[in-house]
């Protein structure tokens, strides 16, 4: 059998799959922090264009990718599917390793598959000027990337944590012609609000969201994108399932256990979520497997409640696993896992008892990442080598049982931008934090209660 397993052009997913279609229950919908009514069209019109708020609520089963978008996408995609052999043997396991490589992208990682989608759509309307947060550097380069091909202005707020532990990343969201500044930074009212409260805050996400989306308002013909989170997101990264489904036929395969690292939940949704109607029908027996890391355990020890997407509460109202809006992270370098929310999908996926989740410290996420990069080659991200944690683990659970599983993660980016945080594994400078319970029940006391 071929190491790797290739789709042609030809062959890659006409149109994007809706998990909104085939969900059990319907999600608990998006509301007005003041009135406590569900969000309409109109509300977010001040920042996404209305071909994206119209695929947030779609529940339509299929969406057509635009031919500009494909053209795009076809730069790299379709993505290989590997059979990590190597890796197999050295683990001495009968269970069957696959990974869907999406680090083949130009800036190294998924997000593309949607900033390319999002890109578009804005362009398609008039918008001239695209604004965003970023963590570790990924979606922020995307980003970047996915304006240079459609001809749109971008700036990105990134996290001043990672703006000053990755120079390079920096360096890439430049080269593809976006302005980028440290948040929290003095261009908005929420950058000085912090600022004045904590001069030398490190950044979170929450915060740069606050950042990006007060941009976004108060600018002509400028839109806020997201990287993760949102349905039209999950929707995007469904190319990466779709792919993995008709490679795995190729292979005369079926995957019995999906994982993938969750910071907002857009790389797991886009390989688990074509799944999950088989799950549904005729195969209870799949599990999708959500990593995370100990200092940032949302889907492990965060309630499912009504909390705001962001730190400042600008956004609506979201349904989903939280650590609370306030939630201020440890300086895990997993950056791009740091996020105080997940994805309403991923989350009403996980509280239905459909997927399941476990956290990892660090050490033996870079410990596994190690071993990654002895045998298949490639040096992962850090957010990715949760992901890979996980993957051994069922690997040597099977060899502890003798069970044959199949099992297949995303592998979601590259570490070339992060070989600082392998450094400071090597150098012992890791911490394993475990985030307490109490700071979720501190943070989570500032969100305002919502009857029902
Ligand atoms: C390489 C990589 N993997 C995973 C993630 C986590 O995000 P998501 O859960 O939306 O895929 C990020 C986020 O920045 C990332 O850069």
């Amino acid at each position: 059998m071929d190491k790797k397993i290739f789709l042609s052009e030809k062959e890659m997913p006409q149109a994007w799959y809706n998990i909104q279609a085939d969900l059990p229950e319907p999600l608990a919908p998006v509301l007005h922090p003041g009135t406590q009514k569900p969000v309409g069209p109109e509300d977010l019109a001040p920042i996404f264009p209305m071909e994206l708020i119209k695929q947030e609520v779609s529940q339509e089963r299929w969406t057509p990718i635009p031919e500009p978008v494909l053209d795009v996408l076809k730069i790299w995609r379709p993505s290989p599917l590997v059979r990590a052999t190597a890796l197999e043997k050295k683990l001495g396991t009968p269970a069957r390793i696959y990974y869907k490589n999406e680090s083949v992208s130009p800036p190294g990682s998924h997000k593309p598959n949607t900033a390319v989608a999002q890109a578009y759509y804005n362009k398609a309307e008039g918008v001239e000027r695209l604004t965003t947060e970023t963590g570790a550097g990924q979606w922020g380069s995307a980003l970047s990337f996915a304006c240079s091909q459609f001809g749109l202005e971008c700036k990105v707020y990134m996290v001043r944590v990672s703006f000053d532990q990755k120079p390079y990343r920096k360096s890439l969201i430049r080269t593809w012609g976006a302005s980028v500044v440290p948040s929290p930074s003095p261009d908005t009212e929420a950058g000085r609000a912090i600022l004045a409260r904590t001069p030398d805050s490190t950044g979170s996400l929450g915060m740069a969201i606050s950042e990006a989306v007060e941009d976004a308002v108060k600018h002509d013909n400028t839109k806020y994108t997201l990287g993760s989170v949102l349905n039209h997101v999950m929707l995007h990264q469904t190319v990466i399932g779709l792919e993995t489904k008709k490679q795995f036929e190729l292979a005369g395969d079926s995957p019995d256990i999906l994982v993938g690292c969750t910071g907002g939940g857009s790389n797991f949704g886009g390989l688990f979520l074509p799944f999950v109607p088989d799950k549904l029908k005729d195969r209870p027996d799949m599990r999708f497997v959500a990593v995370e890391p100990t200092a940032c355990p949302t889907l492990t020890k965060g309630p499912f409640q009504y909390d705001f997407g962001d730190t400042a509460g600008l956004t609506p109202l979201i349904k989903m696993f939280t650590l609370g809006h306030n939630f201020v992270p440890s300086g895990i370098h997993a950056g791009g896992l740091r996020y105080h929310g997940m994805a309403p999908i991923i989350s009403h996926l996980k509280k239905l008892n459909i997927m399941e989740a476990v956290a990892y410290h660090q050490n033996p996420v870079f410990e596994a990442a190690m071993m990654f990069a002895m045998t298949e080659g490639i040096v992962v991200a850090p957010e990715t080598a949760h992901a890979v944690r996980a993957t051994i683990d069922e690997a040597l659970a099977c060899k502890e049982r003798n069970e044959e599983k199949c099992i297949v993660f995303n592998l979601s980016g590259h570490g070339h931008f992060d070989l600082s945080a392998y450094d400071a594994y090597f150098d012992k400078k890791l911490t394993d934090f475990e985030h307490p319970e109490e700071a979720i029940i501190e943070s989570l006391k500032s969100v305002p209660a919502v009857e029902g």
